[in-house]
């Protein structure tokens, strides 16, 4: 179907979006999985970011952590190379707009696909004293925070697919009811790091939520800290440093090494021909953190300014309340409600 959206767009270039929860540190997963595309696709696209504090609220939260970790998430990204100054980064609650649209895409969000997302069964099993409703209609305010900037292109890591897929499908269902009101967004997912694994159990993916401190990095741990966490990755009893499957601990270790030295897992597997796990794994850490150290450095300048934080973040929402405003106003009279 022709998209005849209007998008509210100043420039030509194509729109990106995309968000992360403040629900503590960047992990090297969010990082290789999502971040270091945002960066490296940011000038390429009109690029919007935004930290996803309504969504955090889906799992308790405990309120003064998630404040700091809100402004702590803005010098993380704007550390790892988000260009706050040129592309709007936001609070997602100080842009009501994304609650608003959500009602109104949860109007139009299935009962049943709402209960096919894997992501809704993984965390009501994890937290089974809180299924709240918000936990089952939070992929309809994925979809407004998408949807809202008309984003063409949504950069994330594999276990959020499912959400972007569902945001198109809700886009496609309303540009067929009230004749496009939507650009119908895609998923760019990286070929490398887009599902980094535990480093404890390299079946499960890595996430900061994990109850062993070992089984993830986080961006901000210090070179001893990431190596020792590499060391302690779980592999197997073989010895044998291939891609193969498996080898979950390897074929993560070998992703991950890709992944931040740019080599191909094939030149990989050459280099560590007939070496031990012991100095792979050495050399990963050290590769990784090595990557990583830039990073902590400009983070803790960040954070020895909360002004330029909270500026930047309130200019951002402006920015984003520019466009988001009247992707709603025009939504509002699509679906019939009285104008003011
Ligand atoms: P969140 O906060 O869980 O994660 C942020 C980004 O990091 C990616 N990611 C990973 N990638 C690779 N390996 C891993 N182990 C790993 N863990 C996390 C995620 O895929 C994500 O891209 N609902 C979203 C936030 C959100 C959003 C949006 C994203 C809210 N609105 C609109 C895109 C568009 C979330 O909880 O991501």
């Amino acid at each position: 179907m022709e998209n005849k959206v209007e998008t509210n767009k100043e420039s030509a270039k194509k729109r990106l979006f995309s968000a992360i929860q403040p629900s503590g540190d960047l992990t090297l997963g969010n990082y290789l999985g999502a971040i270091r595309n945002w960066v490296v696709l940011q000038d390429e696209y009109d690029s919007v970011f935004s930290i996803a504090d309504l969504h955090s609220l889906t799992v308790r939260q405990e309120p003064a952590a998630l404040r700091r970790n809100t402004l702590s998430m803005a010098a993380s990204l704007i550390a790892c190379g988000i260009d706050a100054e040129r592309h709007p980064l936001f609070v997602q609650s100080h842009v009501h707009e994304h609650a608003e649209l959500a009602w109104i895409l949860e109007c139009n969000t299935m009962f049943g696909e709402l209960s096919r997302m894997t992501q809704f069964k993984d965390k009501s099993a994890r937290h089974a004293d809180n299924i709240n409703a918000g936990l089952f209609t939070y992929p309809s305010l994925m979809a407004a925070d998408i949807l809202l900037y008309n984003a063409d292109a949504v950069p994330v890591g594999e276990d959020q697919r499912q959400h972007v897929e569902l945001a198109r499908d809700v886009a496609i269902r309303m540009n067929g009811l009230y004749n496009g009101v939507f650009t119908v967004p895609e998923s760019f997912i990286p070929k490398y790091g887009a599902r980094v694994k535990s480093l404890a159990d390299p079946t499960k993916k890595m996430s900061k939520s994990d109850a062993n401190q070992n089984a993830f990095v986080l961006i901000l741990d210090d070179k001893d800290t990431v190596v020792r966490k590499f060391k302690k990755a779980v592999t197997d009893s073989e010895n044998e440093i291939v891609f193969r499957e498996g080898k979950d601990g390897i074929n993560n270790l070998l992703t991950i090494m890709s992944a931040v030295s740019g080599k191909t897992v094939p030149a990989l597997e050459k280099e560590f021909e007939g070496k031990g796990y012991g100095e792979f794994k050495l050399a990963v850490g050290e590769t990784v953190a090595d990557a990583l150290a830039p990073i902590r450095a400009r983070y803790a300048e960040l954070m020895a300014d909360k002004e330029y934080l909270t500026k930047t973040l309130a200019d951002g929402a402006e920015k984003a309340a520019y466009v988001a405003r009247r992707t709603l106003s025009k939504v509002y009279k699509k679906v019939g409600l009285l104008q003011k």
